[in-house]
């Protein structure tokens, strides 16, 4: 049933180019690092768990020929293309996670030959993208027991299919809710600036027979006022231990409105999105985004005059209190989650 938003096959990096959806379903073939990180950049694939994928295989296209003599050389190459990878985009941390776990892959063959931890590395990534498909499909069922008959639901920008292997975070719970017959509803916030939500988790959903609705951002609060919301998914970025979670820009927002309508809000997202370096929200390192994205609509038409100031943060940070839980493949986070997270992660 579902499509694959980044996959492996003869030797290249396959994946779905996001930035030409929903006009047209286009394939692109990445055969080396310099493609891989041109993709992230542009968001021809964004999403976090998908980004963890794109970084393992980039990696790998990075160093798959190189011609080190001896470990320490290797060493230095794999250090220089994950600097280079990293360098894409700042704020997911399931991108540096997949970096991080593929250097300590190489680190612990380190005695093998060269030609023998390329492939190592290479069998790495194609775990990488196995396992977010089975984390996936493990949280969703998770998260589904959260979803009632009836139930409608406010999302931001895509945590689906596109977002991850083949199956998604927040829009993962929905395809498990979908296939034990529950009925519900979905609104869809268009995710200014660059529309991930108009364009891609309308267009994904429309795909799979789930009812959804085309909100504009500011329209979310008009939509809770009048009881037409009962609870708020969305994915996430990056999780500090205390559960600030960094998402796409507007989802704090989201969390406000929900907290002062009390409806439940929660943040649906792997391990690999917690980030045991980070204690607090507040040093969550935050991308900033070229102002062409705001002042000219996807790029095209300008809608604001020229030279104008521009501010173009591309997340923004939900603080902990405003979360009702986290849903995970380990299963579902309740406050206090300072402990609890902790909990999670080192059983984990
Ligand atoms: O800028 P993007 O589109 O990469 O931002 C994506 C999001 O904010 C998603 O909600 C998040 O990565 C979770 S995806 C399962």
């Amino acid at each position: 049933m579902m499509l694959r938003s980044i996959h492996w096959r003869k030797n290249c990096l396959i994946i779905i180019d996001q930035t030409k959806l929903p006009q047209k379903l286009t394939y692109l073939c990445l055969s080396n690092v310099r493609e891989v990180v041109e993709a992230i950049k542009k968001m021809r694939i964004r999403g976090a768990p998908a980004l963890a994928g794109a970084a393992s295989f980039g990696l790998y296209l990075g160093i798959r020929y190189s011609k080190a003599k001896n470990y320490l050389e290797f060493k230095k190459e794999l250090d220089s293309v994950s600097h280079f990878i990293g360098s894409a985009r700042p704020t997911a941390v399931n991108l540096f996670w997949a970096l991080k776990r593929m250097q300590n892959k190489a680190e612990e063959n380190r005695e093998k030959p060269i030609g023998k931890i390329k492939e190592i590395l290479l069998q790495e990534a194609k775990k990488i993208l196995e396992e977010d498909r089975l984390v996936c499909r493990k949280l969703a069922k998770f998260g589904s027991k959260l979803i009632k008959n009836n139930d409608r639901i406010l999302t931001i920008c895509n945590a689906g299919i596109l977002a991850t292997v083949d199956y998604g975070t927040a829009l993962g719970v929905l395809y498990e809710a979908k296939k034990q017959k529950k009925s519900f509803k979905v609104f869809a916030c268009e995710t200014r600036p660059l529309l991930h939500g108009a364009r891609l988790t309308n267009w994904e959903l429309k795909q799979n027979k789930i009812d959804v609705t085309l909100i504009c951002d500011s329209m979310a609060g008009f939509l809770m006022q009048k009881n037409m919301i009962d609870k708020v998914l969305v994915g996430a970025d990056r999780i500090a231990l205390n559960g600030d979670t960094a998402n796409k820009i507007g989802t704090y927002n989201l969390a406000v409105l929900a907290h002062h309508h009390r409806i439940p809000f929660y943040v649906v997202a792997p391990l690999s999105s917690f980030d045991p370096k980070i204690k607090e929200g507040r040093f969550i390192p935050i991308e900033e985004r070229a102002p062409c994205e705001v002042t000219h609509l996807f790029f095209k038409r300008p809608i604001a005059p020229k030279g104008i100031k521009v501010f173009n943060p591309a997340f923004d940070v939900t603080p902990q209190r405003l979360i009702t839980a986290f849903v995970t493949e380990k299963g579902i986070i309740l406050p206090p989650f300072k402990e609890n997270i902790k909990k999670f992660l080192n059983e984990s």
